[in-house]
């Protein structure tokens, strides 16, 4: 079994290769810091009997997810079994004062790559009639989050692609996850520019995130929402009207403090 993981230098990412190492996947590693995917594999090697892989890549690159296909096609003997796109990055404040370079890159990281990934492996498992593709998006994408304006357009368009395709290749044998996890004890947080979590507790660690999103993968659950809160915050807003969700949701995020550093 061989899984690629992209942004698995840190975080949910590290994470996913941790429990895949450990349930037996041979794994190719993907993101920019050399060092800390070094460092990552090295201790996978160590720890299991499976090889272990590093992909230097920027992600947020035009033409990056051929390159990381290439150099899968070159390195693999064995077909790709899974595919977890993971690689992320938010950015807080509001839309308007954002660097469009900075929108722009995270629109080819969370959107063009994650499209043209999915692209490029699908039709390989459609031809075996098996493998999997696991997105991870986020509860952002299923409601939109002002101040994180753009961060959580680029999830919901994850989460519609991601449950789309997957009806359309579930005939074939081949699945696809769609796992939204809520805030999660990562780097994330201190990346997008944030001075703390959005909320006081309920945080998941990055290691619960990914034994539900594996769980649900197991069970062949095409959506997953990490975290009983998540859960329930989700079914909860429905029966809310959604400008009053909105203006909630606007008031605890513009109250937020940022670090006005948001880096990636
Ligand atoms: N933490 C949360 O609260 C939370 C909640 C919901 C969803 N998520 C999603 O979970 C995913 C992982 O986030 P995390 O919380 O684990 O954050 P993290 O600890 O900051 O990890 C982000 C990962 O993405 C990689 N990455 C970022 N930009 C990249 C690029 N241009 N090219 C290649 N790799 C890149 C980073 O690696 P390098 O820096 O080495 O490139 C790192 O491995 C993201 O998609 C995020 O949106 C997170």
């Amino acid at each position: 079994m061989l899984a690629v993981i992209t942004g698995a230098s840190r975080g949910i990412g590290e994470s996913y290769a941790r429990q895949l190492a450990a349930r037996g996947y041979g794994l190719h590693v993907v993101a920019r810091d050399a060092e800390r995917l070094a460092t990552l594999a090295a201790g996978l090697r160590a720890a299991h009997p499976v090889p272990v892989e590093e992909i230097v890549l920027d992600l947020a690159l035009p033409d990056s997810a051929e390159r990381l296909y290439a150099e899968v096609r070159g390195r693999r003997s064995a077909p790709v079994d899974l595919l977890v796109n993971n690689a992320g990055f938010g950015l807080y404040g509001e839309f308007t004062d954002t660097p469009t370079p900075r929108l722009q890159e995270m629109v080819y990281l969370q959107v063009v790559t994650v499209m043209k990934l999915m692209r490029l492996f699908l039709p390989e498992m459609r031809e075996r009639g098996s493998g999997a593709i696991i997105n991870v998006a986020s509860v952002a994408g299923l409601l939109p989050v002002p101040y994180m304006a753009l961060y959580a357009a680029t999830k919901a368009f994850m989460v519609s692609l991601g449950l789309s395709v997957e009806q359309e290749v579930r005939p074939y044998g081949v699945f696809v996850q769609t796992c939204c996890p809520g805030q999660t004890l990562t780097d994330f947080h201190g990346t997008a520019g944030m001075s703390r979590p959005y909320a006081s507790g309920g945080q998941q660690t990055a290691d619960d995130v990914v034994a539900e999103s594996l769980a649900a993968v197991d069970r062949r659950r095409p959506m997953v929402i990490t975290g009983y809160r998540n859960r329930l915050y989700m079914h909860l807003q429905q029966f809310v009207p959604r400008q009053l969700v909105l203006w909630v949701t606007a008031r605890r995020m513009k109250s937020h403090t940022g670090t006005g550093r948001a880096s990636v």
